[in-house]
């Protein structure tokens, strides 16, 4: 462990920093008093690289492809972060080399870019995304480094329009199986202030579960009522093997391409929650006690009236 590692003001390495959950990551680093050195692909010429320099973050290009960059870069680190997004190439290929880099520049924590639903629960084969993660999750159990995944179920954020379960239009909450299933909801923010407190913990445990709100569908009901002033009505789409089925025909009727996440994935996801395996238990919300957990009617009340 090298003396920045150990020093009260710890180099962490964040890589995504250009994205919308590592921005935040970074925002929140340099408010707890880390040196932040944020790794950018030398291709980005994007307005996104400024941020983390305005924040007084050292910004890094690096070329992703090179472990020996790699390494340089994440020399003297206590912890790397990954805020990366994408597919087998960002999340298995990209990750294994910025990990290898990490051990050998004798860097003694990561945190690879999970922060989803619980998929050590789920079945191989029933998200697409996530069986990604399982995969990357199975190289970084076989370093000698100490790893940190935090799971916080689906970003609130997405419940305001992205996710189609609160329709505020006809105003319905769409829901497959039970509405008294428990599903867990955290904001960006809060997943960011989380990851950004547990970076700056040497004494994370392998795995982290937090939930800015345990809500069912009832519990969404009442939320976007109070949030908007106006009734909402249930509407049951079919059981949870009924969105199963829907998911699959989606992904086989979709051509083949690119998207993170495309509209096939999405219902992969909520089968995933629907069907209560991947439920984050037990909930590490109060470990770090001075976070402010957003809920779920906060958030929907930032939503512009229509
Ligand atoms: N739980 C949920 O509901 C939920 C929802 C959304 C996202 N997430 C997760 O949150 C994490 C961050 O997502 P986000 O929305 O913040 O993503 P984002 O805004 O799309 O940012 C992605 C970041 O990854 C970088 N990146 C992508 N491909 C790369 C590559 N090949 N090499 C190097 N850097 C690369 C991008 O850099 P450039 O600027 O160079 O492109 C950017 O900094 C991901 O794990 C994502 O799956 C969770």
């Amino acid at each position: 462990m090298t003396d920045s590692a150990t020093s009260s003001n710890p180099t962490i390495v964040l890589a995504g920093a250009t994205g919308d959950l590592g921005l935040r990551i970074a925002r929140h680093l340099v408010q707890r008093g880390a040196a932040v050195r944020a790794l950018v692909r030398p291709s980005n010429t994007s307005p996104a690289v400024a941020s983390p320099r305005e924040l007084g973050v050292e910004v890094v290009e690096v070329d992703f492809n090179s472990v020996a960059a790699l390494q340089q870069a994440c020399t003297g680190a206590a912890c790397v972060v990954s805020a990366l997004s994408g597919l087998r190439e960002v999340i298995v290929d990209a990750q294994k080399r910025l990990l290898d880099a990490a051990v050998a520049a004798g860097v003694p924590r990561f945190i690879p870019s999970d922060y989803c639903i619980d998929y050590t629960k789920l079945p191989a084969g029933s998200n697409r995304n996530l069986d990604l993660r399982r995969e990357f999750s199975q190289r970084l159990d076989q370093t000698p480094i100490q790893a940190t995944s935090v799971l916080n179920g689906m970003f609130t954020d997405l419940l305001t329009g992205q996710a189609p379960v609160i329709l505020f239009s006809p105003k319905r909450v769409v829901y497959w199986g039970s509405a008294d299933q428990p599903l867990d909801f955290t904001t960006i923010e809060n997943t960011a202030e989380f990851t950004a407190a547990a970076a700056l913990d040497p004494t994370t445990p392998r795995y982290l579960r937090v939930a800015g709100e345990v809500a069912t569908v009832r519990g969404l009901q009442a939320a976007a009522s109070a949030a908007t002033r106006q009734p909402f009505r249930l509407l049951w789409a079919g059981s949870v093997g009924v969105l199963g089925a829907m998911s699959k025909i989606a992904k086989a009727l979709t051509p083949k391409n690119d998207d993170v996440f495309p509209p096939w994935q999405g219902m992969q996801y909520l089968h995933n929650m629907f069907t209560g395996k991947p439920k984050l238990a037990p909930l590490d919300n109060a470990r770090y006690p001075e976070i402010r957990w957003t809920s779920v009617q906060e958030v929907l009340a930032t939503r512009p009236a229509a």
